[in-house]
């Protein structure tokens, strides 16, 4: 994949170690959802680097200082259903006062074109930062299609949080919507023919829900 603006693949042996983990077939639901919201937490960890903060007072047992803190209300997520509500708790462990939106979004198994059949924002959203939240990012459609949806309710900070992604998909959103940052745990070699990414780890959604 050519090197992209914008785009953060995050290259750690422990989210290596989790990765491998999570797209073992022997893997089952119960250690998918905790890896999913541990590889979240980790990913968090970056994307949040630049979070908006305040400074505040705090009397220690010897004496004041000025402290830094993160600015609350600032940030929304805004998971992709159905498989992005497994990264929730993921952002909550280390941002519990993250405001949730839903979108909702299937995609056509023959088109692999995204539906929207649910849309939740928090109020206010325009004016806080929005970070997308889906394990797998394939072609690219689902969320160029839910970034486009929250530019057109006025927000203007968006990022993308993934897990897994195609170097298609990246490269799909990264020219569609160059001003939304992406972090991604890994790009994985390609998609096949039916649009799943290779070497991958199957459907997430099914995976983390035992629908299959
Ligand atoms: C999966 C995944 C993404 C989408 C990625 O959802 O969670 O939303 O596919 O594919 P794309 O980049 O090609 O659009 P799916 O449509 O399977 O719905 P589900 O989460 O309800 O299973
Ligand atoms: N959605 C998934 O859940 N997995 C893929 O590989 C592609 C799209």
């Amino acid at each position: 994949m050519e090197k992209l603006k914008n785009v953060t693949v995050l290259d750690h042996p422990l989210i290596r170690h989790k990765i491998a983990i999570l797209r073992s077939v022997k893997t089952h639901t119960k250690e998918f959802r905790e890896l999913v919201e541990e590889i979240t937490t980790l990913i968090t960890y970056e994307a949040f680097k630049d979070v908006p903060t305040r400074s505040v007072e705090v009397q220690t047992p010897l004496e004041k200082c000025e402290q830094q803190m993160v600015v609350e209300n600032s940030i929304a997520v805004v998971p992709v259903l159905r498989a992005g509500l497994g990264m929730v708790a993921g952002v909550h462990t280390l941002f519990p006062t993250a405001k949730v939106g839903h979108i909702g979004m299937y995609r056509n198994e023959e088109t692999l074109e995204p539906q929207e059949y649910y849309c939740k924002l928090p109020d206010g959203i325009e004016s806080k930062r929005v970070i997308v939240l889906d394990p797998m990012l394939a072609t690219g459609g689902s969320a160029c299609a839910a970034i486009e949806l929250l530019k057109s309710k006025g927000c203007t900070d968006i990022r993308q949080m993934s897990i897994i992604a195609a170097p298609e998909g990246v490269e799909k959103l990264a020219k569609a919507h160059p001003d939304v940052k992406i972090f991604v745990a890994c790009v994985d070699r390609c998609l096949n023919s039916n649009g799943y990414i290779l070497p991958g780890l199957g459907d997430a959604g099914d995976r983390l829900f035992g629908t299959k």
